[in-house]
């Protein structure tokens, strides 16, 4: 196990009719600034809830944060907070909600253009605002984590950001809030939390055993409750189990002392900032090609995955390897999640497509990637055209 700092401040509160909570969460002489999206925060109810538990403090709104949160939006957000001296985000929604929120607690006191926040990932920030959040879907683990990621729509620049300034305080967990969330969406928290779970375990051995047994314990669950979290009725022990996997499965636990990937990520976060595509899909989009490509470097934890997660002991190392990679994509073609790039809509030739993609990829830097670092532009391309 390698050395490690673990530090986690953030309170969680977890489950039903927690909301009004923040009734003593919240500072009482705080000047509140709420974050939410589109629609959903007020049409399930769940914004007037938290209106009324907070009370008579003083509370402005600001609407519209889009899915995959832009640069552009969030700024607008920043100009409020300085203009009317706001001094405590509440966001109420999932990881775009949450992570544009992070931005702003960021970007508020930063002296010089924000952008930069983004351009050296968040070390440059030295001050945030102090914020908490009302979790709506279970997926990016963003509620219990430093980091965030943001879009700049001008220029196709989808950049993450973490700084140990922008944990959120507290994060309020109701399973019961997920029950309006489309069968979509909840295909995309189990495969997010699923490819979170994969970017810090499935590297290779760093005799790391309890967060071997806790990333393996993870993965089992998501697969055990997916069936079930998809089905017509919600049922509140799944969705309790659903949210918590998600939140431990990328709040710092399972990735102290271990190796870990991230390339899916990276270069699924390219397919979104070109083609639109909601982030878990491009995950399940990169990851088994990835895997496949990846084989001789990830041999001994593919083993150890093929047989702890899908119980797959017969045939020899090739074989088993070949078939958990297959098992991998049908669990997320099993989500309603197509694993090729030519299943969606991109709008040229998906060899065009991992051109650009690629060209994306150079410009960013991301040209050594992975547990190794050996995700090359030339595996990238690979990897990209084999998942075509
Ligand atoms: O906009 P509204 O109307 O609120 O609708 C939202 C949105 O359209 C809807 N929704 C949320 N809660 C709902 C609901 N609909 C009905 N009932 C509810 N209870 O769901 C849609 C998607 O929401 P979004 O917040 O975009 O989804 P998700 O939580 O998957 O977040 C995705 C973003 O998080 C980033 C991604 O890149 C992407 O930008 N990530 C953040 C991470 C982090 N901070 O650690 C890590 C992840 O790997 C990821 O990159
Ligand atoms: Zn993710």
């Amino acid at each position: 196990m390698r050395n490690f700092e673990f530090y986690n401040p953030t309170k969680i509160i977890f489950g039903a009719k927690t909301v009004a909570k923040l009734a003593d969460l919240v500072p009482a002489n705080a000047r509140v600034l709420l974050l939410f999206g589109g629609a959903s925060a007020k049409t399930t109810g769940t914004l007037d809830e938290v209106k009324a538990a907070l009370g008579s403090r003083e509370v402005q709104e600001f609407a519209g944060i889009e899915p995959n949160p832009s640069f552009e939006t969030m700024m607008r957000a920043v100009e409020l907070v300085r203009r009317e001296k706001l001094d405590f985000l509440l966001a109420v929604g999932g990881g775009s909600v949450i992570d544009g929120t992070k931005f702003v607690a960021a970007a508020a006191g930063y002296d010089g253009d924000p952008w930069e926040i983004m351009q050296k990932h968040g070390r440059n920030v030295k001050s945030a605002l102090p914020f908490g959040s009302v979790l709506t879907l279970p997926a990016t683990g963003s509620e219990m984590n430093s980091g965030g990621v943001i879009m700049r729509k001008s220029t196709h620049e989808k950049f993450s950001f973490m700084n140990r300034l922008v944990f959120p305080q507290f994060s309020i967990l109701d399973p019961t809030k997920t029950y309006t969330l489309p069968k979509t969406q909840i295909a995309n928290g189990i495969a997010d939390a699923f490819v979170h779970t994969i970017e810090q375990y499935l590297t290779f051995p760093a005799q790391a055993m309890p967060q071997d047994r806790f990333a393996e314990g993870l993965l089992q669950t998501l697969i055990e409750i997916a069936p079930k979290a998809l089905s017509m009725e919600p049922d509140y022990d799944t969705r309790a189990n659903m949210m918590w996997v998600a939140t431990l499965a990328l709040n710092g636990l399972i990735g102290a002392g271990v190796p870990q990937d991230w390339a899916t990520h990276m270069i699924g976060h390219e397919i979104t900032a070109l083609y639109g595509i909601d982030h878990a899909r491009t995950l399940a989009i990169v990851l088994p090609s990835l895997l496949n490509v990846q084989r001789e470097q990830k041999r001994a934890k593919l083993l150890q995955y093929a047989d702890r997660v899908w119980h797959i002991t017969e045939g020899s190392e090739e074989e088993r390897i070949d078939q958990v990679i297959l098992q991998t994509r049908q669990f997320f073609e099993s989500l309603g999640i197509k694993t090729r790039l030519s299943g969606y809509e991109l709008g040229v030739a998906p060899a065009e497509a991992v051109e650009a993609i690629i060209g994306l990829l150079d410009a960013h830097g991301m040209t050594a990637l992975g547990e190794a670092q050996d995700v090359t532009l030339d595996v990238s391309r690979v990897i990209l055209t084999a998942a075509i």
